[in-house]
């Protein structure tokens, strides 16, 4: 970690993470703190890259450690809470041929992701606002979904996941990140859900979890 990060105070990972525990266990809560994480998230996106270190190696080292984890050659991916858009122009330079889409509820946060693109005829990155718990994409979008330090709206992930689909769960601060969901609990969702082989790590400062969604048979 350099001197210039901010780390996370006390209290806003005590709000964060129990944020997470709620809509993993009740997801039903969400609409009532949806305004005011939104409007959290507009406030922080001046700055946010400098202050988190969004895209350095430490940042994304527990996404490219869950990738590892699974088998994906993935062409459909989508990043959610992409905030800046450090994880998925990271997601888009690790499959050159896949199309990437980063999702934020902050208009701000993706205002931000969007002027990082450059020439792009292909469209194959593209960023907009959007919330997780109701995702504006069909079903069986995506052969991979992942996520850095968001809360995890599981039943959406399961829908828009092709069967045998890929999914990364990245904390990059592990148990001091403000927004991550107890592993344990993760993996009692995830069970429930239809996703198996799931595997956890650590790398850096953080911690991750993938997992594969169960294929009929
Ligand atoms: C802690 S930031 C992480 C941003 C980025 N992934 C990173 O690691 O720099 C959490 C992000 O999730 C977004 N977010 C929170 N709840 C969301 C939801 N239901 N749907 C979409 N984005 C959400 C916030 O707006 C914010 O940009």
């Amino acid at each position: 970690m350099s001197a210039d990060r901010v780390s996370p105070d006390r209290k806003t990972i005590f709000v964060g993470k129990t944020i997470c525990r709620l809509v993993a266990v009740a997801p039903w809560t969400w609409p009532v703190v949806r305004g005011a994480v939104g409007r959290f998230f507009d406030q922080a996106a001046t700055g946010w890259d400098e202050r988190t270190e969004a895209g350095s190696p430490e940042h994304l080292a527990t996404l490219a450690g869950g990738l590892d984890a699974i088998p994906a050659r993935p062409e459909r991916v989508l990043d959610l809470g992409c905030g800046t858009g450090a994880g998925t122009l990271f997601l888009a330079r690790e499959f050159p041929t896949a199309s990437v889409r980063g999702l934020d509820l902050s208009p701000e946060m993706i205002a931000k992701a969007q002027a990082k693109i450059g020439l792009d005829p292909d469209a194959r990155v593209s960023f907009r606002s959007g919330d997780a718990s109701s995702l504006p994409y069909g079903d069986n979008s995506f052969d991979l979904v992942a996520q850095i330090n968001m809360p995890v709206f599981f039943r959406e992930i399961e829908r828009v996941l092709r069967p045998g689909g890929g999914l990364v769960i990245a904390s990059s601060l592990g148990d001091s990140t403000p927004f991550s969901t107890p592993e344990k609990l993760v993996r009692r969702k995830l069970a429930s859900h239809g996703f198996d082989h799931v595997y956890s790590g650590a790398a850096s400062e953080g911690t991750w979890v993938a997992a594969t969604l169960e294929e009929p048979r």
